[in-house]
């Protein structure tokens, strides 16, 4: 039904002889076919399609999206995901559909493809790949980056940190695994992908420099910014995140969006525990950093995102503002609500982390519940580092109610319980 919360059981016990399908597969699948004809009532029968779905259900224990439902999946995805304030265009989604895909070498090379599409020499495009699905006994693929295009962290310089603390775990498996990257350690290294097909070890697959669109960061009125060196890529794919529609779950399926300035300015290069640059930014600023009672702090960080904004804009890369995505927000709400959907939204996420009281979003509250088709966690994400995942990974994973074979299970460094 659409807009009904689902809640989110957790994984049933299993039987180890015979791999049960997902939890409650068909309840699953039903509820997401009914959505899906409510929606699109051009479909055709949903009652023929529910018997072929439980057919296929009762001799293999699983079944196959069509193309159709698949693509209709991951926009609703997005439109579900309660954390994300730049919902407004999830029907412009465009999604690829690489299911037949798991071998580790082809998935790199497909999500080098999607880094090309996506980023669109600027004009950045929403896009998701889909790479094959868990099945009963066969887990699907995995990419154990966080993200396509992520710069390494290395935390053993004596000096202090280089690069993205929130990179160290990533760097040190992609080291283990055999990486090296060219050249003196730099604070902007580009990660390989890592990949780990289904019963397999991870591998990993250079993100060459020409798939990769980077901005250089400088500032409109601060000449010297320019020479903090800073810069940041075009493109956010997310690629730890599984897809679960009608039961399937689909646990390589990278997506993006554009930047909000404020995930990078603010985040990324703001964060203590990430590049750290607003004592700086201050210091060049001519602000002292020692007394808090100067708001230091919050005249170093507009800049840097105003520096963020203008350089992404000048490079001719989409990005948007929390001033116009916060109005957008509202206006996907009442989209929404005038559809008779309920619209999922988490306060926390959505008020941006600058000024957040200067924009609307701030002054209200919003419903938020678990709905489905949506984008999960792994259960063994080795989590965020400002300790915001609190998530247990998909509800609907394929469980062979034991523990996966040496081969299933990830490396024990990259695992954190
Ligand atoms: N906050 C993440 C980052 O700074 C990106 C998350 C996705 N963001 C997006 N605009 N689609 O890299």
């Amino acid at each position: 039904m659409p807009g009904v919360a689902e809640l989110r059981p957790l994984s049933g016990d299993a039987d180890d002889s015979q791999p049960p399908p997902g939890p409650d597969l068909l309840a699953r699948a039903e509820r997401f076919l009914a959505l899906f004809h409510a929606e699109n009532p051009e479909a055709g029968s949903l009652g023929e399609r529910m018997r072929q779905v439980r057919r296929e259900i009762k001799s293999g224990g699983t079944y196959r999206h069509t193309t159709a439902e698949l693509t209709f999946a991951a926009r609703v995805a997005w439109r579900n995901s309660a954390r994300c304030i730049g919902r407004l265009y999830w029907r412009s989604l465009q999604v690829r559909d690489r299911r037949e895909v798991s071998a580790a070498a082809q998935i790199a090379a497909e999500s080098l493809a999607h880094l090309r599409a996506a980023t669109n020499g600027g004009r950045i495009r929403p896009l998701i790949t889909v790479f094959a699905p868990d099945s009963p006994g066969q887990p699907g693929p995995r990419i154990l980056n966080a993200q396509l295009v992520r710069y390494a962290g290395y935390s053993d310089g004596g000096t202090g940190p280089v690069g993205d603390p929130a990179s160290f775990k990533i760097t040190q498996l992609a080291h283990e695994l055999g990486w090296r990257n060219r050249g003196p350690r730099g604070h902007f290294d580009v990660l390989p992908l890592i990949v780990k097909p289904p019963g397999a070890e991870p591998t990993w697959h250079e993100v060459p420099a020409d798939a990769v669109l980077e901005v250089p960061l400088q500032h409109p009125d601060y000449s010297w910014f320019a020479e903090l060196g800073l810069r940041w890529y075009a493109v956010p794919v997310i690629s730890d995140m599984q897809l679960e529609a009608g039961g399937i779950c689909y646990p390589a399926a990278p997506f993006n969006g554009w930047y909000m300035c404020t995930e990078i300015g603010s985040r990324d290069l703001g964060d203590a525990a990430r590049y750290n640059q607003l004592p700086e930014i201050a210091s060049r600023m001519g602000l002292t950093s020692n007394d808090d009672r100067t708001l230091w702090k919050d005249r170093a960080v507009t800049e840097l995102n105003l520096a963020v904004m203008h350089s992404f804009t000048s490079a001719g890369v989409t990005i948007t503002d929390h001033h116009t995505e916060s109005v957008r927000f509202l206006k996907h709400l009442e989209i929404e609500e005038r559809s008779g959907r309920a619209c999922p939204a988490d306060w926390s996420w959505i008020v941006p982390p600058a000024a957040a009281s200067t924009t609307p979003v701030f002054h209200r509250y919003y419903a938020n519940f678990d709905a489905s088709p949506n984008f999960y966690r792994h259960a063994d994400d080795p989590g965020c580092n400002d300790g915001a995942c609190i998530d247990e990974g998909c509800p609907a994973r394929f469980t062979t109610g034991h523990r996966p074979a040496a081969a299933e299970r990830l490396p024990s460094s990259w695992v954190t319980t």
